[in-house]
């Protein structure tokens, strides 16, 4: 009995043996689970993204120009930190009158680029902590540094020459955050601290004129064109109002000649 089970049982292991030896699907089978478990790279493309999301074309010409957008790309690609950038549209640019980026140095052109990039990834909730933190660095370093503020999420933006607003997340996955901001962003660190004051404001205008003149010849040469500007201004109202009061009876006396 015990041989006849021996025997059985011999003859099966020989049976699948071969069966296994000679079945194709084997290579397969081992073949299938390698590429499964192969990682897939967080590897982000900069200027293909930057190409497709926007239009941020006029950026990426900079970008590109200044070679920055390696700078960028490596700080993506090979540091812990990672990289957060603010990417104005192109419409952010051909509304930028005043202080033109047309005569800025190649060095100064780079420098407005690496503004708009911190070294560190940041999630649109962070900016939480920013908003306290005062003024933080840029990958421009030095003094070329963005103060955030965050109120109930709203993301602003001040360099000193622009307010703007985080207006959209373009990407923003550890380790690249990329969000679109509504204005280039201008540091003082290229266009200076004399910044002119918004146009719709004129009751601040002489309060600040005064702080930055120290000098009391310069406070005077402030007051003495105020001095020449109001007349002018009472001038023109005077000027309207009589040419109103004037039109009201030329009009009037028209109708009641007319009646
Ligand atoms: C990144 O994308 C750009 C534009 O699509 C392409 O020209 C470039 O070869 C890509 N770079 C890499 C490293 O894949
Ligand atoms: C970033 O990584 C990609 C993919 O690994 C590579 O092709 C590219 O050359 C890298 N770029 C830099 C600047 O490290
Ligand atoms: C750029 O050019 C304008 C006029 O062409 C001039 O007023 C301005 O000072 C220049 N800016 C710089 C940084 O050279
Ligand atoms: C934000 O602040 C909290 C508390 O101060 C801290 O625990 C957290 O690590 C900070 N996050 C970042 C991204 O700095
Ligand atoms: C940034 O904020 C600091 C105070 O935290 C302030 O002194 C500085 O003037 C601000 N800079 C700009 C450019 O708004």
């Amino acid at each position: 009995m015990d041989s006849v089970k021996i025997l059985i049982c011999f003859t099966t292991l020989l049976f699948t043996y071969s069966q296994a030896a000679t079945s194709p699907p084997s290579p397969s089978i081992i073949l299938t689970p390698t590429p499964a478990p192969a990682p897939a790279p967080d590897y982000v493309n900069l200027t293909e993204l930057l190409s497709v999301a926007g239009p941020f074309s006029t950026f990426l010409k900079y970008l590109e120009s200044t070679k920055v957008i390696e700078t960028l790309q490596n700080q993506a690609n090979n540091t812990e930190e990672g990289l957060t950038l603010f990417v104005p549209q192109d419409k952010a640019f051909t509304s930028l009158k005043k202080p033109s980026l047309s005569n800025l140095t190649a060095d100064q052109l780079k420098q407005l680029c690496l503004f708009h990039a911190l070294p560190h990834y940041y999630s649109l909730s962070d900016f939480k902590n920013l908003s306290d933190a005062g003024p933080i660095n840029t990958l421009a370093g030095g003094s070329y540094t963005l103060n955030f503020t965050d109120v109930t999420g709203t993301v602003r933006i001040g360099s000193g020459w622009t307010n703007t607003l985080v207006s959209s997340s373009v990407h923003s996955t550890d380790p690249v955050a990329i969000y679109q901001v509504n204005k280039v962003l201008l540091p003082e660190a290229i266009f200076g601290t004399d910044i002119p004051p918004p146009a719709p404001a004129p009751a601040p205008v002489p309060d600040i004129a005064p702080v930055a003149d120290a000098p009391g010849a310069a406070a005077d040469g402030g007051k003495g064109s105020a001095a020449k500007a109001k007349p002018s201004s009472s001038n023109k109202i005077v000027g309207w109002s009589v040419w109103r009061c004037l039109m009201m009876v030329v009009v009037s006396g028209g109708f009641m000649v007319f009646l």
